[in-house]
């Protein structure tokens, strides 16, 4: 029933299948989806109509195994396509007065690490309508590996089972080009952790040929003016690989995530000063997500009064507060055994919500953005942490009515050169000549202390 488009005239809110029917579900499908169906298509009255339930047998492609394309051209062998998932398959009708008269043009957002814990909340959040709101309908498209393809299974039969009125489509599989097709937020959370024994460099390295590979895959199908936001680590020198790879579309548009340190200092200057932290605005974080980040308190305000003049106990800003902030990664892992997940994610839809909605007057928020035309003296060509306004369409401009002192200045200065020495350690990976790996000893990802 399933193979053939759905006859009755009238809006079905789809089956909804028990897990346990996915597999033959999409074994039926299977025979006879290159004869049925259309591809994974829609304008919003459309039917909606699909292939398959995934295979995993199917999908022959290595993503672990990632390496830069020759060109961009992709196999068209249909194994490696995205498959929609079990009831996001469906094909019914919508009757025009049934749809939500309200309702937006449906958003593609693609996720890639989407089996792992930070997208097992974030997928929900957005699923739910908290980033783009109760009218805005949504497609994921879900970016895992070979490795991890059957927990991306269960996470879409977690989104079945959810009944997100919001949720249109989803689809997974392990091919960025295929995945990312037609894509307007490209949330790349996927990365490896550091190994045993393993070199900084080693791991700019590793991570950075899956951002050489998603950066060319973006280029290639996303939509050109595709939002990406890198989570993956180390997150800043990453969204520069990812930027250089994909020349056609604007360098503004990726974001490297440095929001998640933010909420963290703001959570602490609220403690300190015993107030609520919605108290506490403008507060920027400098830099590289990092140890060598830089939490301001000079230009930042509680009640809307500059935070020095709340809080009286300045050694405190300068050495314990500003230390807390940079390792507060590192002691969660500790404690946690893992990675932040819950609130990383947060602060993902965090992000998301401060570039699609209009930020509050006078306010501001961090994001990790190109440098180049910066007004604070930043070396041009990287990926920095910078204070960002934006009237919620999607794009940023940089804040410029930023005080600096020399603590300030010396600080964002070491995280500059930071940054600097992670740039030419990657070097072959942005067509930027021969790699030269000069990193500063003392500083680190904030995991890895
Ligand atoms: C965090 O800041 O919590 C993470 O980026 C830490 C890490 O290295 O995974």
């Amino acid at each position: 029933m399933a193979a053939a488009e759905l006859s009755k005239p009238s809006y079905t809110k789809t089956r909804l299948f028990q897990s346990s029917q996915l597999s033959s579900l999409s074994t039926h499908l299977h025979s006879h989806r290159r004869l049925t169906f259309r591809p994974l298509h829609h304008t919003r009255n459309s039917r909606i109509c699909c292939s398959v339930a995934p295979n995993s047998s199917l999908i022959t492609r290595n993503f672990s195994q990632v390496q830069a394309p020759a060109a961009p051209e992709k196999t068209q062998d249909p194994k490696s396509k995205a498959e929609c998932f079990g009831v996001f398959c469906l094909t019914y009708d919508l009757i025009a007065e049934e749809e939500t008269k309200s309702w937006k043009k449906l958003i593609n957002i693609a996720v890639s690490g989407a089996a792992g814990m930070i997208s097992n909340h974030l997928l929900f959040k957005l699923a739910s309508g908290e980033v783009f709101g109760p009218d805005q309908p949504i497609a994921l498209k879900l970016l895992g590996s070979e490795r991890s393809l059957q927990a991306l299974e269960g996470v879409a039969m977690e989104l079945e089972d959810s009944l997100f009125p919001l949720l249109r489509e989803v689809s997974i599989g392990i091919d960025p080009y295929e995945v990312f097709q037609d894509a307007e937020w490209a949330l790349l959370i996927g990365a490896k952790p550091r190994g045993p024994g393993m070199e900084r460099a080693g791991l700019l390295d590793l991570n950075g040929q899956i951002f050489v590979e998603q950066g060319k895959a973006l280029n290639a199908v996303a939509s050109r003016n595709v939002k990406v936001i890198v989570v993956g680590n180390p997150c800043n020198t990453n969204a520069l690989i990812c930027l250089k790879n994909a020349p056609n579309i604007p360098a503004k548009n990726f974001h490297a995530l440095t929001r998640l340190d933010e909420n963290r200092a703001k959570c602490q200057l609220a403690l300190k000063a015993g107030v609520f932290y919605d108290k506490v605005s403008n507060v920027t974080i400098w830099g590289n997500h990092s140890t060598t980040q830089v939490p301001d308190f000079l230009n930042a305000t509680i009640n809307g009064l500059p935070v020095k003049e709340v809080i009286k106990d300045h050694k405190w800003l300068e050495e314990e507060f500003t230390e807390s902030i940079q390792k507060r990664g590192g002691v969660l892992i500790k404690k946690w055994g893992r990675s932040s997940a819950a609130s990383t994610a947060v602060s993902i839809a965090d992000a998301m919500k401060s570039l699609v909605t209009p930020t509050p007057e006078g306010d501001w928020f961090s994001s990790a953005v190109y440098t180049n035309g910066n007004p604070y003296g930043i070396a041009e060509d990287l990926v920095f942490s910078m204070p960002c306004r934006s009237k919620g369409d999607g794009d940023y401009e940089l804040v410029k009515d930023i005080q600096f002192d020399d603590y300030l200045r010396k600080r964002i200065a070491k995280s500059e050169a930071e940054l600097q020495a992670e740039k030419r350690c990657v070097a072959h990976l942005t067509g930027q000549g021969i790699a030269v790996c000069d990193l500063p000893e003392d500083t680190m990802l904030p995991g890895e202390m």
